[in-house]
């Protein structure tokens, strides 16, 4: 079985899977708490939790699976993209397993995994497809033609901040705790999404924009005194809400068309989303646990990458960016 290991944001994860998709055990131990003070993930804190959990995490996630590293057959570890000193600390942990045990190494990129909790069983989503990847660092369309990251091509990206980062940004000004996107997914179902008419950025080809629709809400906001604020809440988180998942949907439709594809999936935090999720009930999409930050679905994306054996293991670095 495959040892997924995910480190590459704010959640510390690991995970048991086997070669044909099954999960035998997936542990995700949230930072949320610890960076809810400063509205968003501090870098040093998120590595410095990492340290701290990695080890047990790991530990949890062999119990729970009833297994010992001797039945591990390889290491499966997110080399990027993602905060560089968290990203360190999952790799340092993954290569001295590897190293200690003689194990090839798999390093996976954070993308390919948010696709790859698509092969998860009993899912098991066989490509072609066309993927909304919407999470709280990335909003893309991919064109997913075969299982391996070589087989996807990018039709879309964000110009500015990722959809779930919309979300986060948006909370905060409407004075939700952070991570936003599930509070204003709940408050949205109280309020009326016409109240409010937020543009809807038209950027060129299959790209999206959503910086223009965090001002528009911070201008709607600014001026309003607490209790009324308090009074249209629901209202502006609902309208807020619409804006996002109708920028989503219309370039979903758009890419399908652009690829010649018919099928739909969708994946990251974001796809956790109610609103998106009813505007497109035809998507594939993974259940909720997998949708956000997850070793299972490094793991996973592991089946489908080429290892490293155990010196060269050694070699497998970190990288910020994608490109
Ligand atoms: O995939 P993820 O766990 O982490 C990244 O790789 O970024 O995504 C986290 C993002 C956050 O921005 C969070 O606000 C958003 O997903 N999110 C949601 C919902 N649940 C989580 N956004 C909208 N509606 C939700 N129900
Ligand atoms: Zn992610």
């Amino acid at each position: 079985m495959i040892l997924g290991i995910e480190t590459s944001c704010d959640e510390t994860a690991a995970a048991l899977v086997t070669r044909e998709g099954e999960i035998l055990a997936s542990v995700v131990a949230s930072q949320d708490e610890l960076h809810a003070r400063y509205g968003g993930v501090v870098p040093e804190i998120a590595s410095r939790r990492h340290l701290e959990l990695v080890t047990p995490v790991v530990r949890e996630a062999l119990d729970r699976a009833g297994v010992g590293l001797g039945g591990v057959g390889s290491v499966a570890v997110t080399a990027g993209p993602g905060l560089i000193g968290a990203l360190l600390v999952g790799l340092s942990a993954a290569k001295a397993i590897a190293w200690a045990r003689g194990l090839p190494l798999v390093g996976v990129n954070h993308l390919h995994g948010h696709v790859a909790s698509l092969y998860l069983k009993p899912l098991d989503l066989s490509p072609p497809f066309v993927c909304l990847l919407a999470s709280g660092g990335h909003t893309m369309l991919l064109d997913v033609r075969g299982r391996r990251w070589e087989d996807v091509a990018v039709l879309g990206t964000t110009l500015d901040d990722a959809a779930g980062e919309a979300f986060d940004k948006g909370a905060r000004l409407l004075g939700l705790p952070y991570p936003g996107g599930a509070e204003i997914d709940r408050l949205a179902r109280e309020g009326d999404p016409t109240a409010h008419a937020f543009p809807v950025a038209r950027v060129p080809g299959l790209d999206f924009s959503f910086s223009g629709l965090k001002t528009a809400l911070l201008y709607a906001v600014r001026d309003l005194p607490p209790a009324e604020l308090e009074a249209r809440r629901a209202d502006l988180a609902a309208s807020y809400q619409r804006a996002i998942v109708r920028a989503l949907v219309e370039r979903v439709e758009a890419a399908l068309v652009a690829a010649g594809g018919e099928r739909v999936a969708i994946v990251g935090g974001v796809a956790a989303n109610s609103e998106l999720r009813a505007a497109l009930p035809a998507a594939a999409a993974a259940p909720l646990r997998l949708c956000t930050d997850n070793a299972a679905m490094i793991a996973s994306a592991a089946r489908y990458a080429e290892p490293l054996a155990p010196p060269d293991a050694l070699t497998l670095d970190a990288y910020a960016t994608a490109a």
